[in-house]
């Protein structure tokens, strides 16, 4: 198994490509999943080489939890909740994860309800990720208030049944492969651009914004008795041609 291993990340096509084992373990290019733990420093330090915002606005990392975990989350050597104790560092799925667990589903396996549920928005602004801008310095995950409220609920892997996604760039993906679309942007900006219809007329046709942008809401219903249906029909696309000017 151990050499299997080897042999998969050496090849050098698994994440983070094109570094040098070196870099991160004491045993060098032969190490092997027993020496795997021995690293030349902190993955603070060692991963945030690439990753700066995942150690700010995020989940602590680096410390010893005072109280025991699940073993699908190891802790480090050292005993520290840590990088690793939630991303597999040569996993190959998106988001590098262990488990198959993501969003709330996630977040519930260290944490309960009573937790989240403290919180003043029981917790929906976290539960998408372990932090909130890990944009690797390109873009920000910049969600309205209404997106987050839904993606509490809905945020997931579609592996797991998770109903939507949402990428780094800020696009929402739905598990049906129905309407990808940015969300959390400025209708305004994107106006300015052309090809959209005047913003003042949206409401005429039941499109709302969340404070000026795209949102869930733009496009489903929140607050009637049939939960998230669409605010009007997409037949021949008219909830895009609502907003889309031919
Ligand atoms: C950016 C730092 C970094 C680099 C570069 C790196 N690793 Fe790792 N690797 C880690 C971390 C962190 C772990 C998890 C350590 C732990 O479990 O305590 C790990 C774990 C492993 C494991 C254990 C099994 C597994 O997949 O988790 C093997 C085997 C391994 N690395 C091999 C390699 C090889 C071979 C290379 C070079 C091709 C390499 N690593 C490059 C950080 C790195
Ligand atoms: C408590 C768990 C936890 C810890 C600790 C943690 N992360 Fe994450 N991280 C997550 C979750 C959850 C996601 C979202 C992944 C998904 O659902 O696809 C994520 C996503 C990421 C992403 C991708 C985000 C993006 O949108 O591009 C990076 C990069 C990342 N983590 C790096 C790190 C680094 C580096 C550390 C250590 C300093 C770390 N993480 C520690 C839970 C954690
Ligand atoms: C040499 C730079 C580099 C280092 C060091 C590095 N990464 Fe990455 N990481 C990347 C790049 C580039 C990507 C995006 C492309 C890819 O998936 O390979 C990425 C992607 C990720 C993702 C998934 C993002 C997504 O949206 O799927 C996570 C999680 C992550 N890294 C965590 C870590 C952790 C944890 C470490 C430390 C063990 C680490 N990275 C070290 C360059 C690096
Ligand atoms: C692997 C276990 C694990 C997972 C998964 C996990 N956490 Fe934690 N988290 C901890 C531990 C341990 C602490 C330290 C306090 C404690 O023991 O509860 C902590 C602390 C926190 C804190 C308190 C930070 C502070 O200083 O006030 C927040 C907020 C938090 N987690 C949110 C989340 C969210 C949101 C998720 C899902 C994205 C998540 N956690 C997933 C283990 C985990
Ligand atoms: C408290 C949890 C919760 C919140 C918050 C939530 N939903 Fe849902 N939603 C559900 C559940 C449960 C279902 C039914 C099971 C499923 O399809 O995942 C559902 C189903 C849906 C469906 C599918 C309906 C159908 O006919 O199949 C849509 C669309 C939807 N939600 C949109 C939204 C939007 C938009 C928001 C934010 C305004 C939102 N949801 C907020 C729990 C929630
Ligand atoms: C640009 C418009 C648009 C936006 C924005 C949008 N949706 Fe959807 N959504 C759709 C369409 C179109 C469908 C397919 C509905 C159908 O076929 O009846 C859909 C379907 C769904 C479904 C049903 C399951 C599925 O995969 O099709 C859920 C759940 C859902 N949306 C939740 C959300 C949530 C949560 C958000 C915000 C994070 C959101 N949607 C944002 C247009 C949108
Ligand atoms: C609430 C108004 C609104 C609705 C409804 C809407 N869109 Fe959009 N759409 C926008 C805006 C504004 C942008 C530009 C966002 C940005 O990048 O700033 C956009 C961007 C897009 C893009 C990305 C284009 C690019 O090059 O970045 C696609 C594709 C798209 N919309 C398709 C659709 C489809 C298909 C539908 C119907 C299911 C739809 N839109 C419904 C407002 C809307």
């Amino acid at each position: 198994m151990a050499a299997l291993l080897h042999a998969d990340v050496g090849r050098g096509n698994g994440h983070p490509a094109r570094t040098d084992c070196g870099v991160c373990h004491l045993a060098g290019p032969n190490v092997d999943q027993d020496q795997a733990s021995k690293l030349v420093s902190s993955q603070e330090l060692l991963c945030a080489r690439c990753h700066a915002r995942a150690i700010e606005v995020s989940h602590p990392s680096g410390f010893a939890p005072k109280r025991s975990l699940p073993a699908e989350y190891p802790l480090d050597w050292k005993g520290d909740l840590t990088c690793s104790t939630c991303h597999l560092p040569h996993g190959r799925e998106p988001g590098l994860l262990r488990g198959k667990k993501h969003g709330k589903d996630f977040c519930l396996t260290c944490h309960d309800q009573a937790f989240f549920r403290s919180m003043k928005d029981a917790g929906t602004s976290m539960v998408i990720s372990g932090h909130l801008d890990v944009s690797r310095g390109r873009s920000t995950i910049d969600i309205d208030v209404h997106s987050l409220h839904c993606l509490g609920c809905h945020a997931g892997s579609h592996s797991d049944g998770g109903s939507v996604s949402i990428g780094s760039s800020g696009v929402l993906r739905h598990a049906s492969g129905a309407a990808p679309h940015p969300i959390g942007r400025s209708y305004r900006d994107a106006s300015k651009r052309g090809g959209f219809q005047p913003e003042n007329q949206l409401a005429q046709k039941k499109i709302l914004l969340s404070d000026g942008r795209i949102s869930c809401i733009s496009c489903h219903e929140a607050y009637k008795k049939e939960h998230g249906k669409l605010v009007v029909s997409n037949e021949r696309s008219a909830l895009c041609l609502a907003c889309h000017a031919k």
